[in-house]
């Protein structure tokens, strides 16, 4: 079984992409409960964005409340796709798996376009299509040395773990809704608040209002507004364009 989590569709792209080379499932842990029991002869892979070098908020609860076991033989895998640096997220991963008694038997990343447009400039198609190109290759390598059972730290370029405290306060900060804006072209279709997976977004008066101080910062309320409506931040985000991989949808 493959979990993952996807706010904009690299990782739901990815997990698929494994899935259909080594004739397995990749579910999504907004849709596959909590008792996850992984059988002798199967593989556990978790796909997960990188979300400033650590794991995101929605997927580090989600391995806190599941319970999950594996036989010994089982094959674990993680892998973490990024823009421009996993940092410390594989890390993360390999404790949240050995509190399951889980060992963690190999490690991988993917470089995908990075959905943090208030920092990233995904505008341009073509520059996107080409990071798009270039992830495709490097998930072939990470299939086959699934597909060999490849044992390892795989995942690259890699942060050294004491950046972890500073990567924290800063995710905690970026995670404040209040850092959202909901411009005038709203339309009021309610999509941002149905699609939001920690259901952060309430409609009141046709109008997106965030009802949670807090939320994950997946940023897929952003990149799936049909009206590009909500922003974050300084105003970079409208410049850098909207996000989410061409071949699947949320
Ligand atoms: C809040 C946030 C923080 C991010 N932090 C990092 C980071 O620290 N390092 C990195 O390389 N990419 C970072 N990214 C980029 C994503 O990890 C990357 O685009 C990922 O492939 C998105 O996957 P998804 O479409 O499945 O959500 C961040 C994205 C978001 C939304
Ligand atoms: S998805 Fe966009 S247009 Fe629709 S309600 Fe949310 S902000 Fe408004
Ligand atoms: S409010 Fe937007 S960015 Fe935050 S978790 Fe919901 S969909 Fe993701």
């Amino acid at each position: 079984m493959i979990i993952y989590f996807s706010g904009t569709g690299n990782c739901k792209y990815v997990a698929e992409q494994i899935a259909a080379a080594t004739n397995d499932k990749a579910v999504s842990i907004e849709n596959c409960g909590k008792q996850i029991h992984i059988k002798h002869g199967e593989n556990l892979g978790v796909v997960f964005p990188t979300h400033f070098w650590e794991v995101p908020a929605i997927m580090r609860d989600f391995m806190k409340q599941a319970t999950i076991t594996a036989d010994k033989s089982a094959y674990a895998f993680t892998v973490a796709t990024y823009g421009t640096t996993p940092g410390c997220s594989g890390t993360d991963m390999k404790k949240l798996l050995q509190k399951h008694g889980v060992d963690l038997c190999a490690a991988f990343s993917v470089k995908m376009p990075d959905n943090w447009t208030p920092v990233f400039d995904l505008s341009d198609p073509e520059k996107v299509r080409r990071q798009n190109e270039n992830a495709d290759k490097q998930l072939a390598a990470v299939i086959g040395k699934i597909q060999s059972k490849a044992t390892g730290n795989h995942a690259n370029p890699k942060a050294p773990y004491a950046v972890r405290k500073l990567s924290d306060r800063l995710y905690d900060k970026a995670r404040r809704t209040s850092n959202f804006t909901v411009e005038e072209c709203c339309i009021g279709c309610g999509m941002c608040a149905k699609k939001c997976p920690v259901q952060a977004i309430e409609m009141q008066h046709k109008k997106p209002v965030w009802t949670k101080a807090q939320c994950t910062l997946c940023l897929r309320c952003l990149h799936f507004c049909p009206k590009f409506a909500i922003q974050y931040g300084d105003g970079k985000t409208r410049q850098h364009g909207q996000y989410h991989h061409p071949k699947v949808d949320i």
